[in-house]
């Protein structure tokens, strides 16, 4: 039986008619939830609801606990949620009970970071004045979460907004509804006030409306390139604060003097993992040309021992993509690379089952290359040859986009000049590109990321205002 998800508005479910429909994307007969599109109307009445819970916010030390309590529940329901996760978006079972678990942690950061807010004072140049520095809440914040990290990026917007003070109008992807509903659920149990976070589910229609509402203060989203930047033009144009986090084309650069075994297992993880859906995915793997043939033996050899398949199966590497759609644009990338003439030196089926793709790597690749300019959003990576470290930085650093880059060399020198000169919000050194810590900073440069970072100390930056007080005794 499909879920059936409403809105939560003021503490309260709201029933509307069902407009869409997520599919387990491993077995397309199953229909997971069934959802509205909330629209303008209950977008409007979560912003009332919101900006009513503000006065009323629990103070500083409940809500610590609210959090507390949060992260709690998480880490106590893990095995259910992660459950929920793999039905509904194809996560496999191991990331999706370590993506609760990050959640869990992601709340539990928050909660302590809400008290450590603390103001300057100090002399004004005016004898006799003082100035007080404070950073007051910024409002009601909207959220826009994607489906590919269902938990973990709602807690690193809901969370720190919490903690700072502000109320907050969610609007979670339409592929992870039922993952949202059940952070709902949790969250009024918590003993927040009621309002303190609402829930409109639905597509874009729901996003514009959110985007657009003139009582939403900020605006947080996380997705893709093309609605982030429809989001950012909205929002600024209407004097909104926002901060997007969007794609990224991200390059994994391999020395000649790299550990080339740690090297495979980098690649392989940062390019195929979460069946590169992650916008901090390597798809360009730029190798100095005298390893090349060497690596992609290894990739070879890893790829093959890969574990592809049922997402629900603990010992699973590899799911499904989330949606038919989503699969649909993929193999669309992966023909206009075969169509350009790359060679697939590792390709699985051509013909895998509902949302399946298998990992396929290109072997010389051009900068130009559709996988190498644009974010495809699925297993797949390019293959550049390059002559040394300084064409491969060139490379590297030649697209709009800049969210993060990975080196694998034993060389300090090399370490050393990447981490200055990439031009990427987010720098790995002998690791993935994808996978971050839930207490740092996150976000890139370029086209990848707009606005203030997410996570971390720095969170305070994007959900506070600061408040500037003169005066004369
Ligand atoms: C990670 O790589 O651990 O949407 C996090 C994304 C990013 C989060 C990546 N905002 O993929």
């Amino acid at each position: 039986m499909p879920l059936d998800i409403t809105a939560f508005i003021d503490g309260t479910p709201r029933d509307a008619a069902p407009a869409l429909e997520q599919r387990n994307p491993a077995d397309l007969d199953e229909v997971v939830t069934r959802l509205p599109e909330s629209g303008a109307g209950f977008v409007a009445e979560a912003a009332a609801a919101a900006r009513a819970a503000l006065p009323a916010l629990a103070p500083i030390e409940a809500r610590a606990d609210a959090l507390e309590r949060v992260g709690g529940a998480l880490a106590a329901e893990v095995a259910d949620l992660a459950a929920l996760i793999t039905r509904e978006t194809g996560k496999t079972i191991t990331d999706a009970a370590g993506e609760v678990m990050r959640a869990s942690r992601l709340f539990r950061f928050f909660s302590g970071e809400g008290l450590r807010i603390v103001g300057e004072r100090f002399d004004s140049v005016r004898p006799g004045v003082t100035v007080e520095v404070a950073y007051e809440p910024v409002g009601v914040v909207g959220a826009i979460t994607p489906w590919n990290f269902p938990i973990a990026i709602p807690a690193w917007k809901i969370a720190p907004a919490i903690a700072f003070g502000n109320a907050v109008v969610w609007k979670p992807s339409e592929h992870a509804t039922a993952t949202a509903a059940a952070i709902m659920r949790i969250i009024a149990g918590a003993g927040l006030q009621a309002g303190a976070v609402n829930l409109v589910p639905g597509a874009g229609e729901t996003g514009a409306a959110l985007v657009e509402d003139t009582a939403i203060d900020a605006i947080s989203f996380t997705g893709s390139e093309t609605t982030g930047r429809g989001v950012r033009m909205a929002a600024a144009t209407r004097g909104a604060r926002v901060q997007a986090e969007m794609g990224g084309v991200n390059g994994l650069v391999i020395l000649a003097d790299a550990d080339l075994d740690l090297a495979t297992e980098t690649l392989v993880n940062g390019a195929f993992f979460a069946a590169g859906q992650r916008c901090t995915a390597t798809s360009r793997v730029i190798v100095d040309e005298s390893v090349a043939d060497a690596l992609i033996e290894r990739v070879k050899a890893r790829v093959a021992r890969l574990k592809v398949g049922d997402p629900a199966d603990k010992a699973t590497e590899v799911g499904p993509l989330v949606s038919a759609k989503q699969k649909a644009g993929v193999v669309a990338g992966i023909e206009a690379m075969r169509r350009a003439g790359r060679q697939a030196v590792v390709a699985g089926r051509a013909d895998a089952p509902a949302c399946f793709v298998d990992p396929v790597l290109f072997d010389r690749a051009s900068p130009g290359d559709l996988v190498a300019r644009e974010e495809v959003f699925g297993p797949v990576a390019g293959l550049i040859r390059v002559a040394g470290y300084d064409e491969a930085l060139a490379v590297l650093n030649d697209v709009r986009f800049g969210l993060c880059a990975g080196i694998c060399t034993t060389s300090l020198k090399y370490a050393e000049h990447f981490k200055r000169n990439a031009r990427v919000g987010m720098v790995m050194i002998n690791l993935p590109t994808a996978g971050v810590d839930y207490h740092a900073p996150f976000g890139g440069m370029k086209a990848s990321s707009y606005g203030a970072r997410e996570q971390g100390r720095a969170a305070r930056e994007f959900f506070t205002v600061t408040k500037t007080v003169y005066q004369r005794p």
